[in-house]
């Protein structure tokens, strides 16, 4: 396939990454989790991130998200060097994510946790409350339409009422995608968006991911549900001890012998 015929099949291609991180190294004591790793996104793809237990997958995404600091490597988002900038500032800037383990406020009720999510709010700003009420009251009222479709569409619309601690580990994995949709990102990070999460729901996270990515959103993802990464993803990097094994697309990955090794010798 000519160079040309690739980027009319992978359009991103043609375009700069929306993220590119190179020479990426974090040790942990004597224990080296990320080892001179490099991953790019291209602009509207969906990118996957693969690799055994243990490979340095989530330091890698926190690396990127700077909730840790690298001790050496280069991370350009949207074209701006970010290693300086703090996570809430890289939130600003587009690029969001989700953790292993979801982190949602459980006292609070998943529609509450929704409009934490989104940013720049009239209302944040005390004296708005004092000068604009209206102002604030539409846009408030926006905020939980918004909210509204998103959690229709990752299914929760029925427990927008209910504490989000009395959802299930995959429900709350959804909330906590669906409260970085609030912020209209241009990246997402997803850390195991389907561990945890029945089949049929997992289905339906899989549609909204590519529905979202149709309409201009691009997304890195962790994933063991090889069927999920598979029918996703038109790139795969895969990381392997810290280290880069393989990126490419995925058929490729799927017959890399040292892709098979490293995950039968897990
Ligand atoms: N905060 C930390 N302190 C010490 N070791 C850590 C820390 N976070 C991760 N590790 C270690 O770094 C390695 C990579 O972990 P992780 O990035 O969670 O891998 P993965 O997400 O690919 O399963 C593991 O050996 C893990 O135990
Ligand atoms: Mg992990």
């Amino acid at each position: 396939m000519t160079q040309a015929e690739e980027q009319k099949r992978q359009p991103h291609l043609a375009k700069a990454p929306i993220l590119a991180a190179s020479g990426l190294v974090k040790n942990f004591g004597g224990l080296t989790a990320v080892d001179n790793a490099a991953i790019e996104v291209g602009q509207g793809s969906i990118t996957g991130l693969i690799g055994p237990n243990g490979a340095g997958k989530t330091t890698l995404f926190n690396l990127l998200s700077n909730f840790i600091r690298p001790d050496r490597g280069r991370v350009i988002f949207d074209g701006e060097p970010i290693q300086q900038l703090q996570p809430h500032q890289i939130a600003q800037m587009g690029m969001v994510r989700t953790f292993q383990v979801a982190r949602v406020l459980s006292r609070l009720s998943v529609m509450e946790n929704m409009l934490l999510g989104a940013q720049k709010q009239t209302g944040e700003n005390f004296w708005n409350v004092w000068l604009q009420p209206k102002q604030v009251i539409e846009e408030e009222k926006q905020l939980r339409e918004r909210a509204m479709r998103i959690l229709e569409s990752v299914g929760l619309v029925h427990m927008a009422g209910a504490y989000a601690g009395a959802l299930s580990g995959g429900q709350r994995k959804l909330l906590e995608m669906g409260r970085a949709l609030m912020t209209d990102p241009k990246l997402i990070l997803l850390d195991e968006p389907a561990a945890g999460v029945n089949p049929t729901l997992i289905g339906q996270i899989c549609d909204r991911i590519l529905a979202w990515n149709r309409e201009g959103m691009s997304f890195l993802i962790i994933e063991h549900n090889m069927d999920v990464i598979m029918s996703l993803c038109d790139r795969i990097w895969v990381l392997a001890e810290g280290r880069n094994l393989a990126d490419g697309t995925p058929v490729e990955i799927q017959k890399n012998a040292q892709v098979l090794e490293a995950y039968l010798g897990q």
